[in-house]
This record gives structure tokens, C-alpha cells and sequence, in this order.
């Protein structure tokens, strides 16, 4: 009669020396393993102010548009994009920021000094120049930068920006 649960000592050693290899390589690869996979599970995001540049730079009553370009990282991926907003300067102090961006379906307006209007080329709208909605699609004004997500701080304008 064969005792079908002994283990010879030949067959011990192998067992012990593949469960050992598979724990220590286990130990060993963790790290590595949490540093790979570590930026997929981040996403950067978030608000950051934007110097749009000194107040003197703007003409008093003329919108002037200003771009600037923000990178994110999500996980391994890195995306720039470019933004833009209408800085208004309203008189020595007053200062209105506008996004760049129609209210309907995020279209980029432009101002178009003959009309005085902010134009959105998709759908034909126009926006007057506190960006009200005078024509077309838009179910809103242009969107603003004010309260606490704009400043003007040593002469300098900025916004407090969001990515969406
Ligand atoms: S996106 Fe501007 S009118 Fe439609």
C-alpha cells in the first residue's frame, strides 16, 4: 500500500522553493507594480489663477481677447489646450472678463468691432458688449470672471480658471 500523502524530501524542497520565489518576488514587485500604476490613478485638476496681463495693456471700451494655455495630466496622459477669455475694461478700474466661449453649444465668439458684437460664426448669434444675447440660439449671456474668481492684484488682472 502507497501512502498517497507523503511528500518525499526532493519534492519539499521544490514546493518550499517555488512558494518561497513566489512570496519574495511578490515582496519585490509591489513596489514596482505601485509606481506603475500610480499616475493612472491620479488626475490632476483644479483652479489656478491666470494673469491676464497689466490693466494698462487693455483699451478702455474695447474687448480684447486673451489666450493662454493650460496642460493636464490624467494618469500617464498629458493634453495641452488653449482658452481664451475678453478682458473689458469698463474705465480706469472697472474690469469685466468675459469666456470666449457661446452659451449654446461652446463655440468660440469674436468681437467684431463694426458691429460692436460678440459673434458666434456656428449658429449665427450675436452678444452685445456686456454680453447680453441679442440674436440667435443662445439661452444666456456670455459666461463671466467676477466675485471672487476675479482680482486685479499690483495692477495685474486675473482670473481664478477652472478646467472643465
Ligand atoms: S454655438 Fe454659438 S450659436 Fe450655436
Amino acid at each position: 500500500m502507497t501512502d498517497s500523502h507523503h511528500i518525499s524530501r526532493r519534492d519539499f524542497i521544490k514546493l518550499a522553493t517555488i512558494v518561497g520565489g513566489g512570496v519574495i518576488g511578490t515582496i519585490i514587485g509591489i513596489p514596482g507594480l505601485v509606481y506603475l500604476l500610480d499616475p493612472a490613478l491620479k488626475s490632476e485638476q483644479g483652479e489656478t489663477w491666470i494673469s491676464l496681463g497689466p490693466l494698462e495693456n487693455f483699451e478702455i471700451g474695447k474687448p480684447t481677447l486673451v489666450t493662454f494655455v493650460r496642460s493636464r495630466v490624467n494618469g500617464w496622459e498629458k493634453t495641452s489646450s488653449s482658452y481664451g477669455v475678453f478682458v473689458l475694461r469698463k474705465s480706469e478700474t472697472d474690469v469685466v472678463v468675459f469666456s470666449n466661449l457661446c452659451t449654446h453649444l461652446h463655440c468660440r465668439v469674436n468681437w467684431v468691432e463694426e458691429k460692436r458684437a460678440f459673434v458666434c460664426p456656428c449658429h449665427d448669434a450675436a452678444f452685445d458688449i456686456d454680453g447680453n444675447v441679442l440674436g440667435g440660439p443662445p439661452p444666456r449671456p456670455l459666461d463671466r470672471y467676477e466675485g471672487e474668481h476675479a482680482k486685479i492684484e499690483d495692477g495685474v488682472i486675473k482670473i481664478l480658471f477652472k478646467e472643465g
